[in-house]
């Protein structure tokens, strides 16, 4: 079949529909770096921007594929879905396109929160728009880690048929299905390869952790993140109703003592972060906070003598978000992020989702002391055999982040090559 791949990027449809035979004969992408990039992986030089791509000159195709820009949509961006004035409506593009060339199948793909952002408004006006020109719409959310690629990804695959097609054998791809092998991180792993390695006072921040961990010898760390601004700490979870003078009786982060403070503002600047809002302790850390603060009671000594060796001028790097394995708590078997909210330690069997906001988010090696490759990123989004990636790394993950997973689309694309060539042979008979 013919394929159009609009908002290109890298190419994640390219190569997963590719690798089943069919054609690319159209692409848009607004991005300079990556239209040349595409036209030395793919040998298509795709159009600029889609707002200004005629209909006439776009060849017929049977597949339209569209990753369309998700920022609107993301749980992390703005969530101005539809009102977005840049990118919001860029889906009214893509219904332009299909109208006017009516390919047998659309293939669209988004981040879940797609279906929800304004109570589902946005969803039901996409999919109203592609019924009304005549297509059948279905959706499944898939993740990688669900097809045997070691990455945590969800997101939405929207699959519109022409009327006309028929698509009952049409099945969404399934762990069960053949040829699916599962792979390991471990597998995608490769230290030869070119990667960037852990800056000093990270790698230190690491050590320190796992100096506590060993010191502390905690039974099990589940769903709790280690807090140590609370070691010492005794202020109210929640003091909006106090005033300066009662506070002056507690201890802030680290047990600083607040008697002295004159002010609020003085006050406050011995609270945490996260308990200066409203005056009290946000809720989505109350549960870890209540964990510090226990933990710090049963082993004072050593709390107090190891916060002292603790670089405080990062506030993140003063959480560490457990997330790994419940019972050994041993940092070098996981992979880790520091995120903004912490140092996140995660299962070293799947890597978390690659995503294109933030590069600070890159994924660790702790046990090699190094992030993860962008070559080892691509291989995570089975865009491996793309001959060149963005030189700068924060570009390459930019688009790695942006990109769809090319595997799903392979295998997305295998039963569509098996309906399209049953309607064949019923058209031919
Ligand atoms: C979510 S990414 C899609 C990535 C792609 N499916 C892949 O596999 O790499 C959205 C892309 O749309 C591009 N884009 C944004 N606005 C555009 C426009 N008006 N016309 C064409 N491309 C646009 C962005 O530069 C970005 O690369």
């Amino acid at each position: 079949m013919k394929f159009i791949d609009l908002f290109s990027g890298l190419g994640g449809f390219h190569v997963g529909l590719k690798n089943n035979g069919h054609e690319c004969v159209f692409s848009c992408e607004i991005d300079k770096d990556l239209r040349d990039l595409y036209e030395s992986n793919h040998g298509v030089r795709p159009h600029d921007d889609i707002r200004t791509a005629r209909e006439s000159e776009i060849p017929a195709h049977d597949i339209l594929c569209a990753g369309f820009p998700c920022q609107p949509f993301s749980l992390a961006g703005k969530k101005k879905g539809a009102t977005c004035p840049e990118s919001g409506r860029l889906i009214d593009h893509v219904v332009r396109i299909a109208k006017h060339h009516k390919p047998k199948f659309i293939l669209l793909e988004n981040v879940p929160n797609v279906l929800t952002i304004e109570n589902g408004q946005f969803w039901n006006y996409v999919r109203s728009s592609f019924e009304l020109i005549g297509y059948k719409m279905d959706y499944r959310i898939i993740s990688p880690v669900d097809l045997g690629i070691p990455q945590n990804r969800k997101r939405v695959f929207i699959l519109g048929t022409r009327s006309d097609v028929k698509n009952e054998s049409f099945k969404w791809p399934s762990a069960s299905d053949e040829g699916i092998i599962k792979v390991s991180l471990n597998e995608i792993l490769d230290n030869s390869l070119h990667h960037k390695k852990l800056e000093i006072k990270k790698s230190d921040t690491l050590l320190l952790w796992q100096e506590l961990l060993n010191g502390l010898n905690i039974e099990t760390l589940s769903g709790v993140s280690i807090v140590a601004p609370e070691f010492g700490a005794n202020y109210p979870e929640n003091f909006v109703n106090l005033s300066l003078k009662d506070m002056r009786q507690y201890k802030g982060a680290y047990g600083q003592s607040l008697e002295r403070c004159r002010t609020w503002s003085e006050l406050l600047s011995h609270i945490p972060s996260y308990a200066q809002k409203n005056k009290k302790i946000s809720p989505w850390i109350l549960k870890s906070v209540r964990f510090s603060r226990n933990l710090y009671q049963e082993n004072k000594g050593l709390c107090e003598k190891w916060s002292k060796k603790l670089n405080k001028i990062n506030n993140s790097w003063q959480i560490l978000e457990w997330r790994g394995d419940h019972t050994k708590h041993v940092i070098g078997n996981h992979v880790v992020q520091f995120r903004a909210s912490g140092i996140r330690v995660l299962r070293a069997d799947v890597a978390p989702s690659l995503i294109a906001m933030t590069p600070t988010q890159i994924p660790i090696i702790p046990s090699e002391s190094r992030y993860v490759s962008k070559y080892e990123a691509a291989k995570l989004q089975h865009l491996h055999t793309l001959k060149k990636l963005p030189e700068k790394n924060n570009a390459a993950f930019k688009a790695l982040g942006n990109a769809v997973n090319a595997k799903i689309i392979e295998l997305i694309g295998r039963n569509l090559t098996s309906i399209n060539s049953h309607a064949s042979t019923i058209n031919s008979v």
